[in-house]
């Protein structure tokens, strides 16, 4: 997964553009970066491993440019694997978001032709493979008309597209005609037109200051960006075919960090408004969902990561509001599952991002087995919002921070609203959410920040740390050690609080912390127990609860909202790994070895 960018500007637009628009785009990947840009003589490029610099040096204006920011899967992280990538012929500058399957064999053949490899990515091949194409077809163009010369470019990638198996999209910039060429197959690509030129993206987000309007490309699309502005083409025919343009949306005010040092802070701190949002404006999406339920014959929620935590809650949420089974699977499971789907199935994908290829996948199977597929979807226009039949959009606003903290209630807000809707008992729904609104404000209020820092200061050096939960509670204790996980490295791991003396409890010793989950339902006997069991085995145990106990060395008060406890026993477990990666010196928007988006298996 990668950020692409490109443009084309016949007034001329300085390359910095692009660095610019490639910050917007590192929350896709951020191990190496690149750019190529034309000038006057030939292709200019510069690249190299690691995240972009606060300050480039100084770049020229040019007509036409692109960018890439890299997390590999194909070579390893180092200049020469950071794209763009070149023909041999160094008139053709390629960036590729995704995985060219059927490298090995393609990379063997171009190579046997002759062809000089200067990286080990599967991406450098498409460069090849459109130069052998390009050759080619200039040997069969004598007598060609200006406008077939011109189309050559957009047939050869065309063609090389054909030759490449995977899930791809690729930016071409064709120096001589000084044209860029867009193409892409499920993963995603927009293309925005504004007064300065064209331009395309692998995110409306980096078009925000240079278009007012954009097209998301379709599969069967391939686009031509040239200085007399976009042409839509039909990738299997090369027929050409209007582009129905929209309005952008995208506010550049959303991707500021508003005073905050951090995305991460700035996300955690807007949850208690997204709820309230969510409670404004998304009562007749949640109803409708709740209908889709009802009249589904086996209802599947599936995510990934946190999405798969939410998806989790989800099945505890349906089971004790609306007395309903809903299976929870993680996406990328779940085509290991799929053999019982039938039309009559309803599929709820989870996704912030919507662009997250294992559950694309699974909402592919889902439509091959005439399932009905819903989607709870932060990011409208993004290919999983578009394969839905029915799409409810989070309303968070954009998530930054590749840890995602407000998608993720958002998620169980409208879950547990359409749990309500179902049981008939919305107006339960309504009052514990607001409710729990209050309760994440208190959450996020000074006096529980003092608490967790102080929480944080004990931990800082942990190596291992331990989150129990029970019932609605398991859900937020997963995700409580993800979230420690990606922001600190501590080894934190969430456990069903039963399932401790089944084994896990061997490794507790002196010292070991222990996070309980405690909400002040059915779970609260057994669930402290548990922790009593860890307390008198050494650990050092931290409740997160409305009310304290003996068995807590440390209690972090939190508002008893009901079945809406997941919700806000999650906020102090969000600030904590905030707090410790701080405190650590690491980067909490951009963690090692990870992306916002995983467009890749
Ligand atoms: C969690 O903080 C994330 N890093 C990750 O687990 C994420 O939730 C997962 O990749 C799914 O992303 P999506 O919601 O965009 O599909
Ligand atoms: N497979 C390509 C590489 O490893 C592209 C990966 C991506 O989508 O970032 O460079």
């Amino acid at each position: 997964m990668c950020g692409i960018f490109g443009f084309v500007s016949a007034t001329g637009l300085p390359v910095r553009a692009v660095v610019d628009a490639l910050r917007t785009l590192e929350y896709r990947g951020y191990d190496s970066w690149g750019i190529a840009y034309s000038n006057d003589e030939r292709l200019i490029v510069y690249k190299q491993a690691g995240r972009l610099p606060g300050e480039v040096p100084s770049l020229p204006s040019t007509s036409v440019a692109l960018g890439h920011t890299r997390w590999a899967t194909h070579g390893g992280v180092s200049d020469e694997n950071a794209h763009p990538h070149l023909d041999c012929t160094e008139t053709l500058a390629v960036v590729h978001n995704g995985i060219i399957e059927n490298y090995h064999p393609l990379r063997q053949a171009l190579e046997a032709t002759g062809h000089r490899f200067r990286s080990t990515t599967d991406s450098e091949i498409f460069a090849h493979l459109l130069e052998e194409l390009l050759r080619r077809s200039e040997r069969e163009a004598h007598g060609a008309t200006p406008v077939e010369s011109e189309m050559r470019v957009v047939t050869a990638v065309r063609h090389a597209f054909e030759r490449i198996r995977g899930l791809n999209a690729f930016i071409i910039m064709h120096r001589p005609s000084r044209q860029l060429v867009a193409i892409k197959s499920t993963s995603p690509l927009v293309i925005g037109i504004g007064r300065a030129g064209v331009f395309v993206s692998s995110d409306a987000i980096a078009l925000v200051g240079h278009a007012e309007r954009i097209y998301y490309l379709r599969d069967d699309d391939v686009a031509l960006l040239s200085a007399e502005g976009p042409r839509l083409f039909d990738r299997c025919t090369g027929e050409p075919r209007p582009i129905r343009w929209e309005p952008l949306t995208v506010h550049p005010a959303d991707t500021s960090l508003g005073g905050y040092p951090h995305y991460l802070i700035k996300e955690i701190h807007e949850q208690p408004r997204v709820i309230e949002r969510i409670l404004r404006e998304r009562l007749e999406s949640a109803h409708e969902l709740a209908e889709l339920i009802a009249k589904s014959y086996g209802t599947f929620l599936v995510g990934c990561g946190t999405a798969g935590y939410a998806a989790l809650c989800g099945s505890y949420l349906f089971s004790r509001i609306a007395r309903r089974h809903v299976n929870a699977v993680i996406a990328s499971e779940f085509k290991y599952q799929e053999h019982f789907l039938t039309d009559r199935s309803l599929v709820i994908a989870l996704t912030q991002s919507g662009e997250t290829v294992d559950v694309i996948e699974a909402v592919q199977a889902a439509k091959r087995r005439g399932a009905t597929v819903a989607a709870l979807v932060n990011v409208m226009g993004s290919t999983v919002s578009r394969l839905a039949d029915f799409a409810v959009p989070l309303s968070a606003g954009p998530e930054q921070s590749v840890l995602s903290t407000k998608a993720y209630t958002a998620k169980l807000a409208i879950l547990l609203l359409a749990a309500h809707f179902l049981n008939g008992s919305e107006h339960v729904g309504l009052d514990v959410l607001w409710r729990a609104v209050e309760g994440m404000e208190v959450a996020l209020a000074p006096a529980t920040l003092d608490r967790i820092r102080a929480v944080a200061d004990r931990l800082v050096a942990a190596e291992h740390c331990y989150v129990i939960g029970r019932g609605l509670s398991y859900p937020t204790a997963l995700e409580a050690a993800l979230k420690i996980k990606e922001a600190t490295y501590i080894h934190a791991e969430g456990f069903a609080g039963g399932e401790l003396k089944h084994g896990v409890i061997a490794l507790i010793e002196d010292g070991s912390p222990c996070l309980v989950f405690s909400p002040l339902d059915e779970t609260r006997p057994d669930i402290l127990s548990g922790a009593m069991e860890v307390r008198s085995r050494g650990g050092w145990i931290v409740g997160i609860s409305p009310e304290p106990d003996e068995a807590f060395d440390v209690h972090v008060p939190v508002a008893d909202v009901g079945d809406a406890s997941p919700l806000v026993s999650i906020v102090p477990a969000q600030l904590l790994a905030y707090e410790l990666a701080v405190r650590r010196g690491f980067d909490p928007d951009r963690p090692r070895n990870l992306a916002k988006s995983v467009t890749v298996k």
